[in-house]
Order: structure tokens, then C-alpha cells, then sequence
């Protein structure tokens, strides 16, 4: 079936099998492979993009699901070449190491702030909890949402 959505701002088309989930159409069909594939079945957060502004696991929708609608992924919450300050807040703070999370991370934060621009030690917490980082502990990803809110 075909599929038209809107991406990061711009009109796409894609022909996909029904079955298939939005973030391989994103990753193989659409070639935004910002969206990381971890565990294909909603644990890990690394695929998180927003539908229709919402947070959402993109392994977990289908690619038809997402037909008629707006989608923003990694590749689409900067300007351009110019970092977002969730981004760039990530860099500074050291929240990067092999970096297979950073994508969804960086969307979920992003998400966060623009509902919550000065969130609460729980809130972080709850709001990246859907997101599985192996490699920092976690303490310079809650060092960079703090870093990026206060940017401000
Ligand atoms: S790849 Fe989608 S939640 Fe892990
Ligand atoms: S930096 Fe490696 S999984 Fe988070």
C-alpha cells in the first residue's frame, strides 16, 4: 500500500507492506536512519519519534498507521545544521558514549521540555524512563536535561 505523511516538516511517500512498522519505513523506505532498532518491542525507547506530537515507540506503530499524519524524528528536531539545545545540551554535558540511545533520548527530552520547560528530578526520571541507555549510568543524560532546560 502506499502511504503519504509529513516528516520533519516535508511531504513523504512510501510504498509499504501493511505490516510493516513506521520505523522500518522511516529507517529502509524513507532514509531517516536517525531512529534506532534495539529491541523492536517497545522497551527500549531508542526508536522514539513523535506522531502527531505525541512521544511514541516507532516499532510498536505501523507504517499505514502513521498515513495522513506528521511525524518528527531525530533528523527533525534541529534546524538544519544547527543543533537543538537538547542536542547540544548532550554534547556538553558528556551524555554520549556508543550513542544507539542518544536518538530516542534526545526526542523523549525534547518532548518533555516543550509540556514541562523546568521539570523536577522525578519528572526527568519518569519521562526518560521509557528509554534504556547501557553505557552511561545515566547520570550525564539527567546532567543534560537539566543543562538543556536551564538553556532555556
Ligand atoms: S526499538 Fe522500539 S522500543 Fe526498542
Ligand atoms: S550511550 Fe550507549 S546505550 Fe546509551
Amino acid at each position: 500500500m502506499n502511504i503519504a505523511l509529513t516528516v520533519n516538516g516535508e511531504r513523504m511517500e512510501a510504498e509499504v507492506w501493511e505490516g510493516e512498522s513506521l520505523l522500518f519505513a522511516l529507517r529502509e523506505r524513507l532514509g531517516l536512519p536517525g531512529s534506532k532498532n534495539a529491541c523492536e518491542q517497545g522497551e527500549c525507547g531508542s526508536c522514539s519519534v513523535l506522531l502527531d506530537g505525541d512521544l511514541v515507540c516507532a516499532c510498536l506503530v505501523l507504517a499505514a498507521q502513521a498515513n495522513g499524519h506528521e511525524v518528527v524524528t531525530v533528523e527533525g528536531v534541529g534546524a538544519g545544521t544547527d543543533l537543538h539545545p537538547v542536542q547540544q545540551a548532550f554534547v556538553d554535558a558528556g551524555a554520549v558514549q556508543c550513542g544507539f540511545c542518544t536518538p530516542g533520548l534526545v526526542v523523549a527530552t525534547a518532548a518533555l521540555l516543550e509540556r514541562t520547560p523546568n521539570p523536577t528530578e522525578y519528572e526527568i526520571r519518569e519521562a526518560l524512563s521509557g528509554n534504556l541507555c547501557r553505557c552511561t549510568g545515566y547520570a550525564k543524560i539527567f546532567d543534560a536535561v537539566r543543562l538543556a532546560a536551564a538553556a532555556r
